[in-house]
């Protein structure tokens, strides 16, 4: 889907813009927005208010032809709720259906001239972003592995936003296209079956961005993290035939004495839970083990695609869990590269086995702040569910500013998250009899003492710990990945780089 902006004066008006389709909204109290009553000439938008054909609700729609008022073949109709002050959540139900209702207009083009830039509380770029990430969730296909492939959208492929043509807007919107480029990669990496997406897989995906993005791309194999004491890491790839791999991707748009910003995603490219296995039904959700280093390799296209200008260093930790008779058991006590031992209780913990490590490596870097993104806990989904991602981090006395950073930005992208506590009591519940630390904590607060675990790892810089387990794919009929928190991470970083 090409998108672009077409902007509206005195002479170039919505009612004689010549396309297959302008978008229009209309209000509940039979009100029409600005651009509805250009194009209402002789009153046929006014008529279907009248009739009730369109009630004006926030996401009602109405398709309608040959306009006397518009030389565009067809008008869709968009419902914006009651008032006339445009709230965000009124667009965005009808940027929503908006889209859905464009998915069966045989055009080519249209042009979406709803009020973008008037939503109460929320700037243009906002509602580009909104528009964009909508229009691209509704083309993309998750048939990469299908020899048939599913019907493509049959709607409009060229997609116009009636907003002013300015820098502000034009930045906008090719960040938010930069946004769905990486949201798509990501989307695509976790739906790979875990066959074919392969720690492997992941090493050559971040060498290819390296390549078509320029960043410097490293792809550490298990010899190196033998040299390196990853011995935590290590304990989980054991009893896989796969090689893991330790890859690190450097986007150098800063200054080079800037401190870079380092992400960290968990890249279990199956999850099978090894000796401490999983039941059977739903484990093939387990490919989706990878999604925190799908969101990495995924923000990464964004950036790179932007250009972004500050320093920012992702590390991907890859690797499969699996039972053999090489697989770490239970009980097996291991040592970290920080030095800290740990006993491995429950191997179906691994990922804050193998983030332990990739958070000890990361200090090399100085960083300015590490963000480790990960798919860590079963019972993140218990406690926020599908909607929000679980933030945790220390606190200090004004609270933590990254975490307000990272909330804020899944609030102002649509992609939120929700902060979760850690500290001592969480540390106390992670006690061994036998290690430094155990894996998993004493019943009750599984998310915490998961990220608690983290926290030990992290104390010589500042950090946050995002549990996507709830938020990176969808179960059930529209089983697939979400592109999550890709569009937080990259509103994130594009904040930071000023
Ligand atoms: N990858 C899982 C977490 C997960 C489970 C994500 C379900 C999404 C859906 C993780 O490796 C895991 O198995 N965690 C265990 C931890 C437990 C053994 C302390 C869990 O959540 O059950
Ligand atoms: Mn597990
Ligand atoms: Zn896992």
């Amino acid at each position: 889907m090409d998108f672009s902006i077409k902007a509206l004066d005195a002479k170039n008006t919505i009612a004689s813009a010549k396309s297959g389709c302008v978008v229009v909204g209309v209000f509940e109290n039979k009100k029409l927005s600005k651009a509805a009553k250009a194009l209402d000439g002789a009153g046929e938008i006014t008529a279907a208010l009248k009739s009730g054909d369109i009630t004006g609700k926030a996401g009602t729609t109405l398709l309608l032809r040959g306009l006397k008022g518009a030389a565009a073949d067809r008008v869709l109709l968009v419902g914006l709720g009651a008032e006339e002050t445009v709230s965000e959540k009124a667009i965005g139900s009808a940027i929503n259906a908006a889209i859905k209702a464009l998915g069966t207009v045989a055009a080519t083009d249209a042009i979406i001239a709803l009020p973008l830039e008037e939503v109460k509380g929320r700037d243009a770029n906002w509602a580009i972003r909104s528009v964009v990430l909508a229009g691209r969730d509704a083309v993309y296909r998750t048939d990469a592995q299908k020899s048939k492939k599913d019907p493509a959208w049959a709607g409009p492929k060229k997609l116009a936003l009636a907003v002013a043509n300015n820098a502000g807007n034009k930045l906008s919107l090719s960040q938010a296209v930069a946004t769905a480029n990486g949201m798509e990669l990501t989307k695509e990496l976790g739906n790979l079956s875990a066959n074919v997406c392969t720690p492997t897989y992941l090493a050559n995906v971040a060498k290819k961005l390296g390549k078509d993005f320029g960043f410097e791309v490293e792809i550490l194999d298990r010899k190196q993290m033998e040299a390196l004491k990853m011995g935590s890491f290590l304990s989980v790839t054991n009893g896989s035939e796969q090689a893991p791999k330790f890859i690190v991707l450097k986007h150098k748009g800063g200054k080079a004495k800037d401190a870079p910003t380092v992400l960290v995603g968990k890249g279990i490219t199956f999850d099978t839970g090894g000796i401490s296995i999983k039941a059977g039904p739903g484990m093939d959700e387990m490919k989706y083990d990878m999604c925190g280093a799908g969101s990495v390799l995924g923000t990464f296209r964004a950036i790179g695609e932007m250009g972004l200008k500050s320093n920012v260093v992702g590390i991907v930790a890859a690797c499969e869990n699996m039972p053999s008779g090489r697989a770490t058991k239970p009980g097996d006590i291991v040592t970290s590269m920080n030095g800290l031992t740990i006993e491995i209780l429950n191997t179906d913990a691994e990922g804050r086995l193998i983030l332990c490590d990739a958070l000890t490596y990361a200090e090399r870097f100085n960083p300015a702040a590490v963000i480790d993104v990960a798919t860590l806990t079963g019972a993140c989904i218990v406690a926020l569910g599908h909607h929000n991602s679980g933030v945790f981090a220390r606190d200090d006395d004004a609270g933590n500013a990254l975490v307000d950073a990272l909330m804020a930005s899944g609030k102002a992208t649509g992609d939120t998250a929700w902060r979760l506590p850690i500290g001592e009591q969480y540390n106390e519940q992670l006690k061994s009899n036998f290690a430094d630390l155990a894996n998993i904590g004493t019943p009750g607060g599984a998310s915490c003492t998961a990220a608690a675990f983290l926290e030990n790892f992290t104390r010589k810089y500042p950090w946050a710990h995002v549990d996507i387990a709830g938020t990176a794919w969808k179960s059930g009929a529209a089983k697939g990945a979400t592109g999550r928190p890709v569009p937080m991470l990259t509103n994130f970083l594009i904040g930071r780089a000023g």
